[in-house]
Parts: structure tokens; C-alpha cells; sequence
């Protein structure tokens, strides 16, 4: 039985053989709403479960040290950081962050003193773990972009699937939202936008359709509205896929600052990782997976030195990174269990001795 809903009476319950044809009447109409309720049940998401993606690999990846000190810097459910919790000693300690305050409620549910939950977004890790004495740690995590709850929660305004306020902030206690940013924004800038981080072919024809409709007088404050306008500017998309996907994922990038947020971690991961300490990072598409490739690579090699460079390799400066592996993706079983999990792309770096 599903929790929280009582069950109705059964056939075997109201014992068919006594029924009388009024009875009969009832049983017939009580089965009915029952397999109506279930079968709705079964459709609503469970809007504060999120399935963790690559859980084992990206635990694994950290090589995680009983005595060690980890970051999550991307907490959601907590499911990467339950697992690094069971692997950790009673020394250990594992600190999280996530800038949403629904990812930091559910957190109440890890009661463990090696444990401790931060208020931030991960670009102020560097500040904030320095504000606890902390200035190095053996591995850091970040498992980007959105949780599943933000996605299934229509107030969020994450969703063109159902018609809610057009939000798309993971930090609800300040900043833009999507619907503020449309209505102060130019036709040029939310057409770079939609091309730049939807990779949006008409992102042209979508920022011209979405001005006119706000100039005309018909402010875009919800997601219906929004995809609405899209559907009527796209001529053309993925088979199967909603014509709002890509100015969606666009919109929500950037009022979270999505890209600027992992350029200025990138560096800080670098300077926080102790010798053999591990940085393991997920990302869901290629915007995101070019940052990460290209600063671990920008460490790890010294391919920036044109191939005359009148120096001895030994006398170069020495590499502070090292990519481990190759990149890890998610096995076809999980991506069947998990669809959200199919664009997931896991990169993961050691820091080597060099200061
Ligand atoms: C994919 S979910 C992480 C799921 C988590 N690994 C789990 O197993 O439950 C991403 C989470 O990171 C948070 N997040 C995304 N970008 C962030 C940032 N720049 N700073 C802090 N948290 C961020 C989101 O609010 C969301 O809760």
C-alpha cells in the first residue's frame, strides 16, 4: 500500500455473495476510484526523491581515506553523501554544501557528528570551509545541474510539463527569477542566451516571439505562457522532444549562474585538494563537461607552451593535476532505471605533490 493512503474496501471485504444489487452497485463504483487512485498514484512523481546518478563510481572515484575530509558540493538528497559517509572512519568528516534551502532541510535527516551541512553555493566553498579552520580536504564531489525534486516540483518553474510561476532559482531565498530576467531583459541578450546556453538553433526567432508577446502587453510569468510562446517560434526539434526543452535549460543556466559557478570552483577544488586528494565531478551536458575537461586538462598537461619552447621539460613547471581514467558514463542499466541519468558524464582528477 502506498503510504498515506488508506485502502478502500475490497470485493472480498464486503463479501459479494450477501450483496444486495445495491450493494453490488457501490462495490462496482468503490473498485473503480480505487484502480482511478492507484493508477494516478502511480504517475505523480514522488516529488522529494531524487535517484542518485553513478553512485557507486563517483564514490569510488574518490578513494575515499577513513580519516579523510570530504566535500559535497552539490548535497541534493543526500545519496553521494550517505555513501561517503558509510566509507569514512569515526575521524572522517564530510562537509556539504547546496544553495537550495529544500536540499539543506531534508539534510536534518543524517544525524552524525562527522557530518555538517552548509548554506552555500559551491563557488563560496573556498570562504566558507576557511570560516570552519578548514583549509584542505582529500576529496571534493559536485554532482551538477538540478535535482530531481526541483524538476517535479511545479512551483519550482523548472518544468514545461506543468503551468506554475516562471521561478527556475535553486536558491529561492534571493536572486532573479526566470520570469524578472524576461522582463527586463533585451531582445539580443535572451536570444545569446538561448543560443549560448541551450544551443538553440532558433534562439533568434524564440527571443524575438518572447519580446513581442511582453511588449503587447502580456508579461511572461508562467511556464505554460513561456512554452507556449516557444512552441510557437521553434519549426523544428528532436523528435520526442518538447520544442521548450533547450530555452528551458538556457533560462535556467543562467539565472543560476550554472557556468560562472563551476569556472570559479574549478580553482578553488585545486587549491583545497591535499596531495592524492580527489576531485570527481558530474556534469549532464557538454557546457558544463567543457569546463571541467579543459581545467583539469589546463593542470594536467602543459600543452598552453608552444612545442619550441627554449626550456627543458624537467625545468617546466610540473603538472598539479592528473585526469584518472577515462570519463565514466552511466551502464545502459542505469540509464533504464534512471532516465535522467543518460546524459551523465563523470571526470575525475588527482591532485599530485606539486605545490
Ligand atoms: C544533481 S543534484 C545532486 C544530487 C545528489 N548528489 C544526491 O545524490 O542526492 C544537484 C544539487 O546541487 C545543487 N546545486 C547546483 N548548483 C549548485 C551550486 N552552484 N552551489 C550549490 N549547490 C548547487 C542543486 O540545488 C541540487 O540540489
Amino acid at each position: 500500500m502506498i503510504k498515506g493512503v488508506s485502502s478502500a474496501p475490497t470485493k472480498a471485504s464486503l463479501s459479494p455473495n450477501k450483496a444486495s444489487a445495491k450493494d453490488a452497485l457501490i462495490l462496482k463504483k468503490l473498485s473503480l476510484e480505487v484502480s482511478v487512485l492507484n493508477s494516478n498514484l502511480k504517475e505523480l512523481p514522488n516529488i522529494d526523491s531524487h535517484i542518485t546518478v553513478l553512485l557507486d563510481e563517483a564514490v569510488h572515484a574518490l578513494a575515499v581515506k577513513p580519516d579523510g575530509v570530504y566535500v559535497d558540493g552539490t548535497f541534493g538528497r543526500g545519496g553521494h553523501s550517505r555513501k561517503i559517509l558509510e566509507k569514512l572512519g569515526s575521524h572522517g568528516r564530510l562537509i556539504a554544501f547546496d544553495r537550495d534551502l529544500k536540499a539543506i532541510e531534508s539534510s536534518i535527516t543524517i544525524n552524525d557528528q562527522r557530518f555538517t551541512m552548509v548554506h552555500s553555493h559551491f563557488a563560496g566553498m573556498q570562504v566558507k570551509l576557511a570560516e570552519m579552520g578548514i583549509f584542505q580536504v582529500d576529496g571534493i564531489l559536485l554532482d551538477l545541474g538540478i535535482s530531481s525534486p526541483q524538476i517535479d516540483e511545479a512551483s519550482r518553474g523548472f518544468s514545461f510539463r506543468y503551468d506554475a510561476p516562471l521561478d527556475m532559482r535553486m536558491d529561492q531565498s534571493g536572486g532573479q527569477t526566470a520570469a524578472e530576467f524576461i522582463a527586463a531583459t533585451t531582445e539580443q541578450q535572451l536570444a545569446e542566451v538561448i543560443k549560448n546556453y541551450g544551443e538553440e538553433r532558433f534562439a533568434k526567432q524564440i527571443a524575438r516571439a518572447v519580446i513581442a508577446e511582453r511588449n503587447d502587453g502580456r508579461a511572461i510569468t508562467t511556464t505554460g505562457q513561456l512554452a507556449k510562446v516557444v512552441a510557437g517560434a521553434v519549426t523544428r526539434f528532436e523528435p520526442g522532444q518538447n520544442p521548450a526543452t533547450r530555452t528551458f535549460q538556457a533560462l535556467r543556466i543562467h539565472v543560476n549562474q550554472e557556468l560562472e559557478e563551476l569556472t570559479l570552483a574549478m580553482p578553488q577544488c585545486l587549491a583545497l585538494l591535499a596531495p592524492q586528494g580527489r576531485l570527481a565531478v558530474i556534469s549532464f551536458h557538454s557546457l558544463e563537461d567543457r569546463i571541467v575537461k579543459q581545467f583539469v586538462r589546463s593542470q594536467a598537461n602543459r600543452d598552453d607552451l608552444p612545442a619550441n619552447f627554449p626550456v627543458r621539460a624537467v625545468d617546466l613547471p610540473q603538472p598539479k593535476l592528473k585526469s584518472v581514467g577515462k570519463s565514466i558514463k552511466p551502464s545502459s542499466k542505469e540509464v533504464k532505471c534512471n532516465p535522467r541519468s543518460r546524459s551523465a558524464v563523470l571526470r575525475v582528477a588527482e591532485r599530485t605533490y606539486v605545490a
